[in-house]
């Protein structure tokens, strides 16, 4: 059984804006008839079937109530791979990708291979992107949260890159064992929860599905960061660099955080808008 409503039809009268009903109605064609997202344009006279129908109604629907794009179709683009995504983990962030281009060009400075650990690793975002871009790199990727290391590591299945990144989970740094971590890696990187409790983004756009886990710290939103500064001397190798995503309000404070830990070589990184959003510092040589 089909319906008598025609892709043109459902675009005409959808109360979405065109380029997210776009989306969710490739996502169908994709599912249920294996056609491109162009079929939307060569096959807009095109019915849909009832079962195909009533998701796409189901989709409209929970979308208008505000769901992430992501969520409803299970997957969002970062870097240069494609990412399972659901409710248990953040939807990956375009400024994010700052800290894998910083890293990237890390890794290209070395000959051999090079040591990273993704602290918080959500749906794998940083750590697989890295293990695409580049073979040098050998991925440690850890979450508190086991919904999270989960996703990541289905993931990191379908990428085809699950001998690369190897996931633990634990609290921060406790994930690894201490003494065989020591001094271990080339590059630590993070973008942990920084959104101060009661921020009132917290209650807005997509952040209101997404883990509260993965977006507060519960607290004044610097308490991981600092957390994460405080312990990374131990773990990185000389001359290894840290670098953390933050708020864009929160560049001077992780720079103070980074200059109390002795980090050298302290730089401030800016996104595409021209705001400060991940900071990295380098643990001194020895004398
Ligand atoms: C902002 S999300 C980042 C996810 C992913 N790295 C990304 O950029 O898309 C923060 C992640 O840190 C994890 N996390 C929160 N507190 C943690 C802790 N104490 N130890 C380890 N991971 C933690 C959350 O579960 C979440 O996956």
């Amino acid at each position: 059984m089909s319906t008598c409503t025609s892709l043109r039809s459902l675009l005409n009268s959808t109360t979405l804006p065109q380029n997210e009903a776009k989306i969710l109605l490739a996502y169908i064609l994709e599912k249920y008839y294996q056609l491109p997202r162009s079929a939307l344009l060569s096959r807009d006279e095109m019915t849909l079937s009832t079962p195909a129908f009533d998701e796409w109604q189901d989709l409209e629907t929970r979308r208008c109530s505000g769901e992430p794009i992501a969520y409803l179709v299970g997957k969002r683009g970062f870097h240069n791979i494609e990412l399972y995504v659901a409710p248990g983990v953040l939807i990956p962030r375009p400024e994010t990708e700052i800290l894998v281009e910083i890293a990237l060009r890390e890794i290209i400075k070395s000959s051999g291979e090079v040591k990273v650990l993704d602290l918080g690793t959500g749906s794998g975002a940083i750590a697989l992107a890295l293990a695409h871009s580049s073979q040098n790199a050998l991925l440690t990727a850890t979450d508190q949260s086991l919904e999270a290391l989960e996703i990541a590591k289905r993931n990191a299945q379908e990428l085809g890159l699950a001998d690369r990144v190897q996931f633990l989970q634990g609290n921060w740094f406790a994930a690894l064992n201490r003494s065989e971590a020591k001094n271990q890696f080339d590059l630590i990187l993070s973008n942990p929860p920084y959104i101060a409790a009661g921020d009132r983004h917290l209650t807005e756009g997509d952040l209101r599905f997404e883990p509260s886990s993965a977006l507060t710290d519960g607290a004044n939103g610097l308490s991981c960061l600092e957390n994460i500064i405080s312990q990374a001397d131990f773990y990185l190798k000389p001359d290894g660099l840290i670098a953390l995503e933050h708020g864009f309000d929160q560049a001077t404070a992780v720079m103070i955080l980074m200059k109390m830990a002795q980090f050298q070589d302290i730089q401030v990184h800016q996104d595409l808008a021209g705001h400060p959003r991940a900071t990295s510092g380098r643990k001194p040589r020895p004398e």
